[in-house]
């Protein structure tokens, strides 16, 4: 059954123009890479969805992009707060790959962290707008940064299993160089768990859930 408790804030840091996150971890199972968690800071009427960037036995963190309301009001917590946390949700990266490549574009590196150490810390390539928001590449072993006007999709070697996470146009630009790869997409969400249909997309004119059936889909799919 899912059930959303209330955990306190271990630690916050700003990571170029991101916070990072710190929560006690209590019971919570940190789950798959690409997993996601609803966070909710006091007083807020939606709870955000949030990719788990780091887990350690004590710790859960996440990666947040203060860009509206809810997303400030988690990067504003102080050590000590307490947030409602319902996770993990939705479906992860599968593991099960040979050569793994990560690809991580701008705030879409938040589960590379998680996902790099769950597998061994593969070479990553990603890309940022600035070198102030390229600061976060340094939660990330093995990575080769680029910056605009240079994408992910100009260096990124072939012959890899690619596992993205990034703005909707990165993520089709890979999917139109290669049926390898694992595509964790974004929507707005409001429930996380598939009761509001808040979260539909259009993916080859197919509707889909992104919280049940993604955020992880195969890009052959
Ligand atoms: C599965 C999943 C994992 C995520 N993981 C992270 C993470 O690790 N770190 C992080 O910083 N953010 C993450 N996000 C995005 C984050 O949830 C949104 O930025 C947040 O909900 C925005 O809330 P807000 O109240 O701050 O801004 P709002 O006022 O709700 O939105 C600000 C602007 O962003 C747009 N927007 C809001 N949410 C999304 C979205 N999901 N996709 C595209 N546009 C959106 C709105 O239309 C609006 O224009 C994730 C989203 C999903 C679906
Ligand atoms: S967020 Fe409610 S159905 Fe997906």
């Amino acid at each position: 059954m899912l059930t959303r408790a209330a955990h306190s804030v271990t630690g916050t840091e700003a990571v170029g123009p991101y916070t990072l996150l710190r929560i006690q971890r209590g019971d919570l199972d940190p789950g798959l890479p690409g997993q996601f968690f609803m966070l909710e800071a006091p007083g807020r009427l939606l709870p955000r969805p949030m990719s788990l960037c780091l887990a350690t036995e004590s710790e859960l963190a996440f990666l947040i992009d203060p860009i509206g309301p809810g997303t400030r009001a988690l990067c504003s917590l102080e050590l000590g707060d307490r947030l409602a946390i319902l996770g993990p949700l939705g479906n992860g990266f599968r593991l099960d790959v040979e050569r793994p490549l990560l690809v991580g574009g701008g705030i879409g590196i938040a589960p590379l962290p998680y996902l790099s150490e769950r597998l061994d810390n593969p070479p990553a390539v990603l890309g940022f707008r600035t070198s102030w928001h390229a600061e976060a590449a340094a939660l990330v072993p093995n990575a080769e940064v680029v910056l605009e006007p240079i994408y992910v999709t100009e260096v990124m070697p072939a012959g890899h299993d690619v596992l993205a996470c990034g703005p909707a146009p990165m993520l089709e630009a890979i999917r139109a160089l290669t049926p390898h790869a694992q595509l964790a997409w974004e929507a707005p969400m409001a429930c996380g768990y598939g009761a509001c249909w808040g979260c539909v997309v259009r993916i080859d004119g197919e509707l889909k859930r992104l919280c049940v059936e993604g955020p992880v889909l195969d890009a052959a799919a």
